[in-house]
């Protein structure tokens, strides 16, 4: 299924959550590296298997970002749900894909991070997946695409002007990730299983799948912010998409 360009993103600021409307889709683009007051906040939201992963990290830049991500998934989804964040309860299923056991909701969320950069995806119903990527970290991407990517996919990244190869490479990966994540099957699913459009002139789109139909899914490029990728795919048809951003002190 066809959508839309990237740069379709115009991120706004809001200090809470809006509603989401019956297609809709908000995708929240968040700075893990925030205050010591946000961090703080965040850092009280956390259950002990959380605070316990946070300590596990050896880099307390990491730790940090981590207690963040998941304090502010958490402030989102309380928000949403008008239940206190510290009260809810996270449940893994068989490849990892955390979802909400308590309270019992249709509200389906994707988180993905990339250094100081997180996204959050949510929607009622639908399953969903994201991916962000640092298009400056150093990646083998030739290398790497001949291993992992389909026939078809290399192929089309290859017939690329040389110049445009590398974003090729990242509409690529991004878009794969996110359609795995959406899965929920992840690495599990197979990544030379299935294929994304590679050219970042056409729109993003699953061109087939491992299981069911491509046009159950909508693939949608994300603009992160500068020198970054993203994607987002989602169950249904065409979605429309909230591009939010928290206005900071709302955490603190
Ligand atoms: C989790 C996975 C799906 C993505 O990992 P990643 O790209 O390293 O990390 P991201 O930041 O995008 O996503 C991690 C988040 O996804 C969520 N997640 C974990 N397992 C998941 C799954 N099976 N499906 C969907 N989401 C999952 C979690 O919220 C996790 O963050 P958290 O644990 O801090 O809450 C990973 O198992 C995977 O399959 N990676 C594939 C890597 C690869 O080879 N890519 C090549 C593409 S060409």
């Amino acid at each position: 299924m066809p959508n839309s360009s990237p740069h379709s993103c115009i991120w706004r600021s809001v200090d809470r959550p809006p509603a989401i409307a019956g297609d809709g889709v908000h995708l929240w683009r968040i700075d893990l590296d925030a205050s010591d007051a946000v961090y703080e906040g965040c850092h009280a939201l956390l259950d002990d298997g959380e605070r316990a992963r946070a300590d596990r990290f050896r880099a307390s830049r990491q730790s940090q970002r981590f207690a963040v991500a998941r304090g502010t998934l958490r402030h989102l989804l309380g928000a949403y749900l008008e239940t206190e964040p510290h009260q809810l309860e996270f449940a893994y299923a068989e490849h990892g894909k955390p979802f909400l056991q308590h309270p019992k909701t249709d509200l389906h969320f994707n988180v993905s991070h990339s250094g100081n950069a997180a996204l959050m995806a949510f929607a009622r119903g639908r399953d969903l997946g994201v991916d962000v990527e640092r298009t400056q970290r150093e990646v083998g991407w030739e290398r790497v695409a001949r291993r992992f990517f389909a026939g078809p996919e290399l192929a089309e990244l290859m017939a690329l002007n040389p110049d445009q190869r590398r974003s090729g490479f990242f509409r690529c990966w991004t878009s794969k990730e996110a359609y795995m994540k959406a899965t929920g099957r992840g690495i599990t699913l197979g990544l030379g299983k299935f294929v994304v459009r590679v050219d970042r002139s056409l729109p993003a789109e699953l061109l087939s799948v491992v299981e069911g139909s491509a046009h159950h899914w909508w693939l949608q490029d994300v603009d992160p912010g500068p020198a970054m990728a993203g994607a987002l795919c989602v169950s249904g048809g065409a979605p429309n998409i909230d591009w939010l951003e928290l206005t900071v002190p709302t955490l603190g």
